[in-house]
């Protein structure tokens, strides 16, 4: 996955791409570049490393310019080099190009055009696209160049292009990856996300797969590939800049654990009546579809599959409905036997997800009805989705995912008080017990991130462990996966999240004086009793115990050497609290060790590559 951000204006520009720019790097940061027209010439700057590093050796706020792009690189093809680096140019270095995605037939077209007499410099795709550009333009406008060119490429793509022949007009595109339009004042933007350019336009355009856009610093104008114009929605988002940006935290990460009491009273905000739960108008799903499921299957990734399989867990034990969670990159390759009394969710942070993509187009393909839980407005899952239930985390920049992690939780448990009033599963005492328990939520989360220091202080002692293990029975044993996951993706220690029953059947022999294990055990009339055997099956084999419990437990604490308490709440609830002490352990251990917790290596916040 990679950023791209362009700019055309009545000023210069530099300063916007370079903040832009610095905003994105979550998306890639292997390496940046900037390209700008002036007095008719193409200019590009690009290097190896973080934007501050290559700003150091060219100086870009030096470059002037009223029109230009920037693009920070997670590579797909070709290694890290400078050669690699966007922006590309063609053969006579008139031709700027900018790419998020991957074009699937770029060896075929490249070999065309070598033997059309181009030259290459580079082991990227996206080079391909500017020669491709180069031998559509020789005969008129550098639009339908770029049109003829998308017309030849397969492959996903979020395009940004300048012409030193059409000094004043930006050319976007876009097919299967992020990219938005920004309506400013005398100056129009593209960018990968919205954040990007929030600073200077909350009027978004979102482009769809297969149109093009024409961009000069008065007008913006859309297109299909047969140059038809297409009159597009001016999106306001109430996003303001501030909340893009840090507000004082060390680490993105940090800000947005502390922001999850609000994010999930923002997600809970408007949809709790007296006794029932409401959604807004792109809900998309009639009561009557709802009462007729037989099935519902879950597609999702990472951090969002965690949150599927404890939403399989309430729909199942709250409304009834036989649940399954898959893996949306094996689901898009199985033969999957659906029906139309199917219901599929698609759970997605950044609705920009590849494999769940395309899953949910797999699916598609037996004509189920589709519903997405997704955090971002307008993004590409949410439009090929027959509804859509937002999270309300608003921007979430850090790699690791939490706020939205949480708030998927918040929407899941309303879609099942939903779906448990209309089917009757639940009588109106148990409905009114599960909405005063959400209610308390956000303040009961506030009570855990008051712990934190206790949390610290265990952070302190087992940042240089090399292992541990995460173990939770029932609802709580996707919180270990998902502890698991945190602390391996912000702090490269080795962790696994199991059941905790599991242990016995192999894991134990990794148990030792050494091995950190963490117990995820609050209080339940399900699983309680036989969490305690496995805490002293562990104990009695020299493990360093550190337990999530429930405020007011006087077993655990004699046991583990680390407690770390939650308020009491309903069973399906815990999860959306014990989640918290287990998010800020994998922080601070990360910070201990120096991390770059916004941006861990080799990872990207939204996987739009397959
Ligand atoms: C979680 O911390 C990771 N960033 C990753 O597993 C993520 O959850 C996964 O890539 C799915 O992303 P999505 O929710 O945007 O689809």
């Amino acid at each position: 996955m990679c950023g791209i951000i362009g700019v055309v204006s009545a000023n210069n520009v530099s300063e916007t791409l370079f903040n832009g720019l610095s905003n994105l790097e979550y998306r890639g940061y292997d390496s940046v570049g900037m390209c700008f027209i002036k007095n008719g010439k193409l200019t590009v700057r690009k290097g190896v490393g973080k934007l501050e590093e290559v700003h150091r050796k060219v100086n870009f706020l030096k470059l002037k310019g009223s029109i230009g792009l920037g693009h920070c690189r997670w590579s797909t093809h070709g290694g890290v080099t400078e050669n690699n680096a966007h922006p590309h140019v063609d053969c006579r270095k008139r031709i700027g190009v900018v790419h998020n995605g991957i074009i699937e037939n770029y060896s075929e077209l490249k070999e065309m055009l070598i033997k059309k007499g181009h030259r290459f410099y580079s082991q990227t795709d996206t080079e391909v696209i500017a020669h491709l550009i180069e031998d559509n333009l020789k005969n008129g406008k550098i639009e339908d160049a770029v049109r003829n060119a998308l017309k030849k490429m397969e492959g996903s793509y979020a395009l940004g292009i300048l012409f030193a022949g059409s000094p004043g007009k930006l050319i976007a595109a876009r097919n299967e990856s992020p990219l938005v339009v920004g309506i400013g004042d005398n100056e129009n933007f593209i960018a990968s996300d919205v954040p990007s350019i929030l600073s200077r336009t909350n009027k978004i355009i979102y482009l769809e797969d297969g149109e093009m856009a024409v961009l000069t610093k008065n007008e913006a104008k859309t297109f299909d590939l047969d140059g038809k114009e297409k009159k597009k929605k001016v999106h306001e988002i109430n996003w303001n800049a501030e909340a893009a940006q840090k507000s004082g935290y060390k680490h993105f990460m940090l800000k947005e654990i502390y922001e999850q009491p609000r994010a999930i009273a923002d997600t809970l905000n408007g949809r709790l009546e007296n006794n029932h739960v409401v959604f807004e108008e792109e809900f998309g799903l009639t009561d009557g579809f709802l009462k007729s499921i037989k099935r519902i299957v879950i597609l999702a990734c990472g951090t969002s599959w965690h949150a599927g399989l404890i939403g399989e867990f309430m729909l199942e034990e709250l409304a009834k409905i036989p649940a399954e969670v898959e893996y949306a990159s094996e689901f898009r390759y199985r033969h999957a036997l659906l029906g139309k009394d199917t219901l599929v969710i698609a759970i997605t942070q950044s609705g920009e997800t590849a494999d769940t993509m395309a899953a949910l187009k797999e699916a598609k393909k037996y004509g189920v009805k589709t519903l997405a839980v997704c955090n971002v407005i307008g993004s590409s899952i949410t439009r090929i989705s027959d509804g859509v239930i937002y999270t309300r985390a608003g921007p979430e920049i850090g790699v690791a995912s939490t706020k939205a992690f949480t708030t998927q939780l918040a929407v899941l448990y309303l879609f099942t008080i939903l779906l448990a009033k209309l089917r009757k599963t639940l009588n109106e005492k148990q409905i009114k017990d599960m909405i005063n328990g959400i209610r308390k939520i956000p303040l009961q989360l506030q009570s855990v991130l008051d712990e934190d220091n206790e949390i610290l202080k265990c952070a302190e002692l087992y940042y240089n462990k090399q292992n541990s293990l995460y173990l939770g029975r029932g609802v709580n044993f996707p919180i270990a996966l998902e502890g698991a996951l945190k602390l391996k993706e912000v702090s490269y220690i080795h962790a696994e999240g199991y059941p905790a029953a599991e242990m016995k059947h192999g894991p134990i022999a990794l148990i030792d004086k050494s091995m950190p294990v963490m117990f995820i055990a609050p209080h339940d009339i399900f699983t309680y009793k036989k969490v305690l055997g496995n805490i002293e099956e562990v104990k009695a084999r020299g493990g360093i115990i550190i337990a999530v419990a429930t405020a007011g437990d006087t077993e655990i604490p004699k046991k583990a050497k680390h407690t770390i308490f939650i308020p009491k709440t309903l069973y399906t609830l815990s999860s959306i609290l014990s989640v918290v002490p287990l998010q800020l352990l994998a922080y601070h251990i990360a910070d201990r060790l120096g991390r770059d917790i916004d941006k861990p290596r080799n990872l990207a916040k939204s996987v739009v590559v397959e």
